[in-house]
């Protein structure tokens, strides 16, 4: 039989039962697999990523060897969270690389989307790669591959992307949720303690705030813009709308229109709300936010986030909008 094939006997994994003995059998499959070998992660905070670490973590302690590499794209608090959940409360064999300066650097006047991505992907890679040629004894490379990223391409997520090691490192794949859909690895998720806001994080694009901080991006631009991002986070999460909304999020464009504050002339940056619904990111819709939402936040914004002058709403469905701005 084929292992990348979901058996139609797989039941859905739908309650924290059915979760308790999927973990179970996959902790016994890890140490038959592995036994007293070292394991390799990229751990990027992401759901399926966490979950992996987590049920390694169960299954094989320090064995395991997280790797998280902050590109200095991610989103506010989100590096601190890795640290906290995996290096501190789970005891995690940590290894935090701040890479901020090099991603920055590299991106330092490049305004070509594509350009800016594949500059955000190949470095990627090559600090993971350093980190890993600093390691011995690592026999094997766990990757979060879930059911839809094998019947919707080769299976091998970008990010985590085994092409991209060094030829000399020759591992062996530990992918503990290839057979599970996306909603059953959250319930997994939850069934092994980690937070509720890590298991059921919105999607976000490997290359982070890279692609929503538009054209080139600038060290002071990108911090206005996490701020920013923020805000409308913990005032969706204020107003119920966080589980209601499918992605939401802020992008900042390249130029600066005039403003006043505190009567004299503020040049600043829109940053414009997105917030979509959508079931397969495909097509989507416009969620109605209520005016006293956008209101707070936008009072907020203006008044918190230094550099930004306008807070625009984005009401362009998919098609024909894209969902991120890029
Ligand atoms: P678009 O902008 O194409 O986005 O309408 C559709 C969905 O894909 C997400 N997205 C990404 N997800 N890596 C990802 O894992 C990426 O590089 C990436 N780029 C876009 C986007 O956030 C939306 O949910």
């Amino acid at each position: 039989m084929n292992s990348n094939v979901r058996p139609d006997s797989m039941q859905r994994i739908t309650t924290k039962e059915l979760a308790d003995a999927f973990i179970s059998e996959q902790v016994a499959l890890i140490r038959k697999q592995v036994g007293d070998g070292k394991v390799l992660l990229a751990l990027s905070g992401g759901v399926d990523s966490s979950v992996v670490a987590a049920l390694l973590i169960k299954a094989i302690g320090k064995q395991l060897v997280c790797v998280h590499v902050n590109h200095g794209l991610m989103r506010k608090g989100e590096s601190e969270q890795v640290i906290e959940v995996f290096g501190k409360e789970l005891d995690a064999n940590l290894i935090y690389v701040d890479a901020t300066d090099r991603f920055l650097n590299l991106l330092d006047g490049v305004c070509e989307p594509e350009k800016k991505r594949k500059i955000i992907g190949g470095e990627f890679i090559k600090v993971f790669d350093e980190e890993a040629s600093k390691l011995s004894g690592i026999g094997y490379l766990a990757q979060g591959t879930i059911y839809p990223d094998i019947l919707e391409s080769d299976g091998v997520k970008a990010h985590h992307n085994v092409g991209g090691l060094p030829e000399e490192m020759q591992f062996e794949l530990v992918e503990p949720v290839k057979l599970l859909y996306k909603d059953e690895v959250r319930v997994v998720g939850e069934a092994l303690g980690l937070p509720h806001a890590m298991v059921y994080r919105q999607p976000f694009p490997g290359p982070g705030l890279g692609v929503r901080c538009l054209g080139a991006i600038t060290r002071d631009r990108l911090a206005a813009l996490r701020e920013a991002d923020a805000i409308l986070r913990e005032e969706f999460d204020n107003a119920n709308l966080a589980g209601k909304v499918w992605q939401y999020f802020i992008a900042v464009p390249d130029f600066k229109s005039v403003g006043v504050k505190d009567g004299k002339r503020y040049e600043g940056w829109p940053a414009i709300i997105r917030a979509v619904n959508t079931t397969d990111a495909m097509s989507a819709t416009i969620e109605e936010i209520p005016y006293a939402v956008l209101h707070k936040i936008t009072d907020r914004i203006t008044a918190e986030v230094d550099g930004i002058n306008r807070v625009l709403y984005d009401l362009t469905p998919k098609p024909i909008g894209t969902i991120e701005w890029e």
